[in-house]
């Protein structure tokens, strides 16, 4: 305002518009970024609590501490450069059980699978240990220059080989598979053109891993729907079985979903015995 001037009403009403205006503006923007930040920090703070409660289920662990081994492997890094080893005091710190006899992998087959496994009790996949439960479904990352964990704009699975998440499924499950012993399952997908994909973490990752004489047998469940495309004699399952040790037995089945869903609602039938 120029010394002297007396402003007229108008000019004045003007001015101070301008003034709300941008401080009704500036206003705004603390307020999205404060809730944004919240929103943030909140959703952070969910997978520590979803983290340590799915933990607390598993007897014997110092939780807080396995969320330590945890974090340890991304925090402060690009999320695009996890090697798969960045988890390894994680694995220290929780280490799988062998569950002879018990051990299910899959691919492409996740809900089936799932379904069956937690109903029967039977058989064990990598999302039921420790481990794999706390942060099955689950997304994080680090970033560079912060010690703080991210759930949103994380790079996704197929994004960059050595993301956080990927790298850590990998680790989880040769951990897993580093442990099968004795008659092992696999449950595959018929309704896919290859069920044995060279690219899933169960060519990749997990059947390299299966030695004779800890492992005996490996019995895949080709599960088929209506219309199936594969079956036992894809050339896929032929490689599987080439990439086996050749004294572990090697046995495929076609069975049906439907079967198997009939098994999980039934879940007082001995073991083994839906196929
Ligand atoms: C097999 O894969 C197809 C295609 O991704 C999917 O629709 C189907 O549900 C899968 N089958 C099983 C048994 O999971
Ligand atoms: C398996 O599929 C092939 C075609 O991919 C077919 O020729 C063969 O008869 C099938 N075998 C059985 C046992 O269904
Ligand atoms: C069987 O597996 C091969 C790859 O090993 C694939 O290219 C082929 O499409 C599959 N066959 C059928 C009938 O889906
Ligand atoms: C695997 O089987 C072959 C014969 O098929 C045998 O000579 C060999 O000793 C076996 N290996 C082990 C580790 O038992």
């Amino acid at each position: 305002m120029e010394r002297g001037v007396t402003p007229t009403p108008r000019k004045r009403r003007g001015r101070r518009c301008l003034v709300l205006g941008v401080l009704g503006v500036l206003l705004l923007v603390v307020i999205v970024a404060v809730v944004l930040g919240l929103t943030l920090t909140r959703k952070a703070h969910a997978l520590k609590t979803t983290f340590i409660e799915r933990c607390e289920e598993f007897k014997g662990y110092d939780c807080e501490q396995v969320w330590g081994a945890f974090q340890q492997a991304y925090v402060g890094l690009d999320p695009c450069k996890i090697p798969h080893e960045a988890y390894d005091p994680l694995i220290a710190a929780a280490p799988l059980k062998p569950a002879c006899n018990r051990m299910m992998f899959w691919s492409k087959t996740k809900e089936v699978v799932h379904d069956f496994t937690e109903k029967s009790d039977c058989f064990l996949t990598v999302e039921e240990t420790l481990l794999g439960s706390v942060l099955d479904g689950l997304t994080w990352c680090g970033k560079e220059g912060s010690d703080e964990t991210f759930t949103t704009d994380c790079p996704g699975w197929t994004d960059c080989e050595n993301n956080a998440v990927r790298s850590f499924w990998n680790r989880v499950s040769a951990a897993f598979a580093d442990g099968a012993c004795g008659d092992v399952s696999a449950m595959l997908n018929g309704s896919i053109a290859t069920p044995f994909h060279p690219a899933s973490v169960f060519a990749s990752n997990e059947v390299k891993r299966f030695h004779f004489p800890r492992v005996k047998s490996l019995k895949v469940v080709l599960v088929t729907q209506k219309n199936f495309v594969t079956n036992c004699t894809n050339a896929s399952l032929k490689d599987l079985q080439k990439e086996l040790d050749p004294n572990i037995t090697y046995e495929c089945k076609e069975v049906a979903e439907a079967q198997i869903q009939a098994c999980s609602s039934n879940p007082d039938k001995p073991c083994g015995t839906c196929w």
